[in-house]
């Protein structure tokens, strides 16, 4: 069995939970895009675990993971990561962690251009997380990245800085920063290469293996799918393809051999960074935004910026399950909404006075869209920790059927807090299943 686990809206949904939850029943946990730019929080007793590069599974010790050829790597962080997860008592060995020989990875000179970049673009700025994420894969696309492969191989190392540097140092130079030097990267990545080798795996053999020895895979997407660079709110994207397709290129498994798509999605929606986000709590909801950014802990577990709050988008996650295909969505967060009186659900778009009720390509749009909401009475009442839908107020379940219904998807979990056992398992879902 191999299941995706993807984002539904704009990222930090809650996958960590989820994937946290389903990880031990599951051979292998996987990512297959992005890189250090994701943050999962996963909460387990009185110990947090902030996850960044690595997959949620890590945290099981019987779980074997893998970092993607379409992941992009800065080892610094990896090793970092690694580091912290050891000290918090995490036995993290080769055998247990496999990296691709085909990943690329970050260096220092790629974080600096995602500073350059930014800075040129003013106030049309991305808002990136500042990790060097989109440089490296402009490297990629560009044909003069750095795979890990060729990290292994001092010379081919050497050269590809050395080439890259007299390039990225002239960008550098224009924005007024100190230019790099291409020996000092050269000694710290090479250092760090050889500590990565021994984790260095030729990943989609393992795969292969994997699949005929009957293991069961979970494909971790980090972001999500309205940050997708193809399908996502252009420009205001990430560099890499979340969505379902990117799971096949971005492992190297075959497309029909994934049994099942998992989407995240949470009672209301956030966005960090910059971008057009048509359900925003503006300044007349400010209160509103600020209660649920409070309750729900709506700050970048790693850039710590607030995220900006809205309504749930009905239209924006219908949109995700069809690009994705999901068999079945996670709901997330629900005891957030707790204290409120009404809930509004954007059920379409108005764009230049007429009802559009799909996700539209131009990213002007978006800025200028009125939505059309659906107001639903609140529940007022405490689910903090609820494992039974029979015991949740009627309505928050009638909130959960509305979403379920406007989505077109199946609800098949829905989580009541941060802790493993604060969850409820809808009987008779395509969820359940995956759970046993
Ligand atoms: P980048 O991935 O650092 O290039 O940033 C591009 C956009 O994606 C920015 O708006 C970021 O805030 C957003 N982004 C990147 N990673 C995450 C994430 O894990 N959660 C939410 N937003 C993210």
């Amino acid at each position: 069995m191999i299941i995706v686990i993807i984002g539904a809206q704009w990222g930090d949904e809650g996958k960590g939970k989820v994937v946290d939850l389903l990880a031990d029943r599951f051979d292998i946990v996987s990512r297959y895009q992005g890189g250090h730019n994701a943050g999962h929080s996963v909460y387990v007793g009185d110990k947090a675990f902030v996850l960044r590069l690595l997959p949620s599974g890590i945290i099981h010790e019987g779980t074997t993971c893998v970092l993607g050829n379409g992941m992009v790597i800065d080892p610094r962080a990896f090793f970092e990561e690694v580091d912290q997860m050891t000290s918090q008592g995490i036995s993290i060995t080769p055998d247990r962690l496999k990296v691709s020989s085909r990943a690329h990875l970050i260096t220092p000179y790629h974080q600096a251009l995602d500073h350059t970049s930014e800075e040129r673009l003013g106030n049309e700025k991305i808002g990136t997380t500042l990790r060097g994420i989109g440089p490296a894969y402009e490297d990629k696309a560009g044909r003069r990245g750095i795979r890990v492969a060729d990290a292994l191989v001092p010379e081919v190392l050497k050269a590809r800085i050395e080439r890259n540097l007299a390039e990225a140092n002239k960008v550098i130079a224009v924005f007024g920063r100190e230019p790099l030097r291409s020996d000092e990267i050269f000694e710290q990545m090479s250092a760090l290469a050889e500590r990565l080798r021994p984790f260095v795996c030729e990943t989609s053999k393992f795969y292969a293996d994997a699949k005929a020895d009957n293991k069961k895979i979970l494909l971790e997407g980090a972001q999500a799918t309205l940050l997708d660079v193809d399908h996502g709110t252009y420009p205001f994207v990430t560099s890499s393809n979340p969505t379902a397709g990117g799971a096949s290129v971005g492992s190297g498994i075959p497309p029909h051999h994934i049994s099942g798509v998992l989407g995240i999605v949470r009672t209301y929606a956030t966005r960090v960074g910059e971008g057009p986000f048509p359900t925003e709590m503006l300044e007349e909801e400010e209160d509103i935004a600020n209660l649920i950014r409070e309750r729900g802990n709506e700050f970048g577990s790693v850039t710590k910026r607030p995220r900006r709050c809205g309504w749930f988008d009905a239209v924006a996650t219908r949109y995700a399950a069809d690009l994705n295909g999901f068999d079945s969505i996670a709901l997330t967060k629900i005891d957030v909404l707790d204290t409120m009186a009404e809930l509004k659900v954007c059920v379409g778009y108005k764009i230049d006075g007429e009802r559009v009720d799909t996700f539209p390509a131009v990213s002007q749009d978006l800025r200028q869209i009125e939505p059309i909401y659906e107001s639903l009475e609140g529940w007022q009442s405490d689910t903090v920790g609820c494992t039974d839908i029979e015991k949740m107020p009627t309505n928050a379940r009638k909130y959960i059927d509305f979403l379920s219904e406007s989505i077109g998807v199946e609800i098949g979990l829905v989580s009541t807090g941060p802790e493993r056992d604060q969850t409820i398992i809808l009987k008779d879902s395509v969820m359940e299943g995956w759970f046993q």
